[in-house]
């Protein structure tokens, strides 16, 4: 455990340690992971999920308890729940933490204790019965035609899940597919997709009820058993649910841009940071699609706007990785002035959070693989480079750092390849444009609809 950002001598520190130790028995009964049990803010982290999943099933008073004893700790610490539930670091008196690790506890005690009092005592190890859904299944094995049936709708649900970036486990069983679920609608209620979340949760819950369990049985990936036909519209339900609202006809998708790039453009809109429009993020994830590069750089991530575009489009062709080059720095962002009111607004930037929110998307997106980050000012960065394919200058649009970028930066594009530079037609961002009109051919601009002036320029390295 942290001890030393929680006030406490050691008599309280084993106090707590101990308080702990019950606080994670009990959260382990909710099947939370249990790897890191000594560490506090994991704690918040995973009750965090068990409240969610309690929300889900519909025991909303026991999350509205313990609730009250998280807002309590956090007022004692001086941060809001989401900081502590997200499983950030805070500092609190070691009693009002014990406090509230034995409310919370005593809450989540009385919720498994409905749950015993609950259906699943009518029944009573069912939820605990192994079904093996591709063998030893009995339900499945006397219906031998809706378990090839069964199979297959398996392998489409996993492939929906897979179209909005969730990775496809190599067993990718039934169970491990609804743990997965759980993950995606964990993150469709964070992001505002409560409709999607809506649109799939009955036909859990109807799962659930046929199988004589609760949806949080099923969502946290344990083993179930249900008539194959049960099984198999669940399956096909949630799947319509979840590509209603991820993934877009092919008729009404843009251009040359597949489902599940476009998907990703969508949800980075939604969720990060930044000021990609649409438009541009269409543009990037097509010239990565067309020219299929390999090194690609962005100087300025942000909260990854413009970053997941490029990423999306280098996952669906299979290669290549976007280097983003960020400092997520105040000091940096305005260590050359532009003007004041830009300069003041930098200045005061919760970098943290959307550095955070950045990592976070890509973690769950699945965009790893393609994504490096330097986090560093881009003046030392650039010799990490021999050779660019795809170059994206979006960092700061000073005289002297929008210059500084394109002479280190557009010089180690090689031949042919693209660099797409941002907000062109700013006073201070001219002496770079002229720079890059020196090294590069226009190959198109993008104007704004409302004023007409240049907002971004793609080039092709002579
Ligand atoms: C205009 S924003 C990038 C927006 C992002 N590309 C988007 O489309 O949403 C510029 C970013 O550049 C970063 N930045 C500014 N100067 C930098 C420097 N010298 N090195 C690295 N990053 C820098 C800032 O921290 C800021 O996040």
């Amino acid at each position: 455990m942290d001890i030393d950002v929680i006030f406490a001598s050691a008599d309280s520190d084993a106090a707590v340690d101990s308080a702990l130790a019950v606080a994670w028995k009990t959260l382990s009964e909710f099947h939370a992971p249990v790897s890191q049990r000594n560490e506090l803010f994991v704690y918040y982290k995973y009750l965090d999920e068990v409240l969610m999943s309690l929300f889900r099933s519909g025991e909303v008073e026991s999350v509205e308890a313990a609730m009250i004893h998280v807002e309590y700790l956090a007022e004692k610490a001086g941060c809001i729940s989401e900081v502590i539930l997200c499983g950030e670091h805070f500092t609190a008196d070691s009693q009002v933490i014990q406090d509230a690790l034995a409310n919370i506890g005593d809450v989540l005690r009385g919720a498994l204790q409905k749950r015993v009092e609950g259906p699943s005592e009518a029944n009573p190890g069912v939820a605990d019965s192994v079904t093996s859904f591709s063998g030893n299944n009995d339900a499945a094995d006397s219906v031998a035609d809706s378990g090839g049936a069964l199979e297959s709708a398996l392998v489409m649900a996993w492939q929906t899940l897979s179209g909005i970036g969730v990775s496809v486990p190599q067993s990718g069983d039934l169970f491990a597919y609804f743990k997965a679920l759980d993950d995606v609608l964990v993150a469709l209620t964070r992001s505002g997709g409560v409709a999607a979340v809506e649109a799939a949760m009955p036909h859990v819950e109807y799962l659930a009820g046929k199988a004589d369990c609760i949806p949080a049985v099923i969502l946290g990936g344990r083993q179930f058993t249900a008539h194959p036909q049960v099984i198999l519209e669940a399956l096909a339900n949630i799947g319509g649910a979840l590509r209603g609202a991820f993934v877009t006809p092919a008729e009404q998708l843009p251009e040359g841009i597949p489902a599940e790039v476009f998907a990703l453009i969508l949800e980075a809109e939604a969720k990060l940071a930044g000021w990609c429009s649409r438009e541009k993020a269409l543009v990037i994830a097509r010239i990565v699609l067309q020219e299929r590069p390999v090194t690609c750089v962005e100087i300025g991530v942000f909260g990854g706007r413009s970053l997941v575009p490029c990423a999306a489009a280098l996952r669906h062709i299979g290669a290549g990785a976007i280097y983003g080059i960020e400092a997520w720095s105040p000091n940096v962002a305005i260590e050359n002035a532009t003007n004041d009111v830009n300069d003041e607004w930098w200045s005061k930037v919760d970098f943290a959070q959307i550095k955070r929110a950045f990592y976070q998307f890509v973690a769950e997106t699945n965009l790893t693989q393609h994504v490096r980050v330097i986090e560093a000012p881009s003046g030392r960065a650039a010799m990490l480079f021999d050779e660019i394919d795809f170059l994206h200058i979006d960092g700061s649009h000073s005289v002297l750092n929008a210059a500084q970028d394109v002479l280190l930066y557009a010089s180690r594009v090689r031949s042919g390849g693209i660099v797409v530079f941002d907000d062109v037609n700013w006073q201070s961002t001219a002496p770079a444009r002229e720079l890059l009109a020196a090294l590069c051919d226009t190959v198109a601009v993008l104007k704004d609809p409302e004023s007409g002036l240049d907002i971004c320029a793609v080039f092709r390295r002579r």
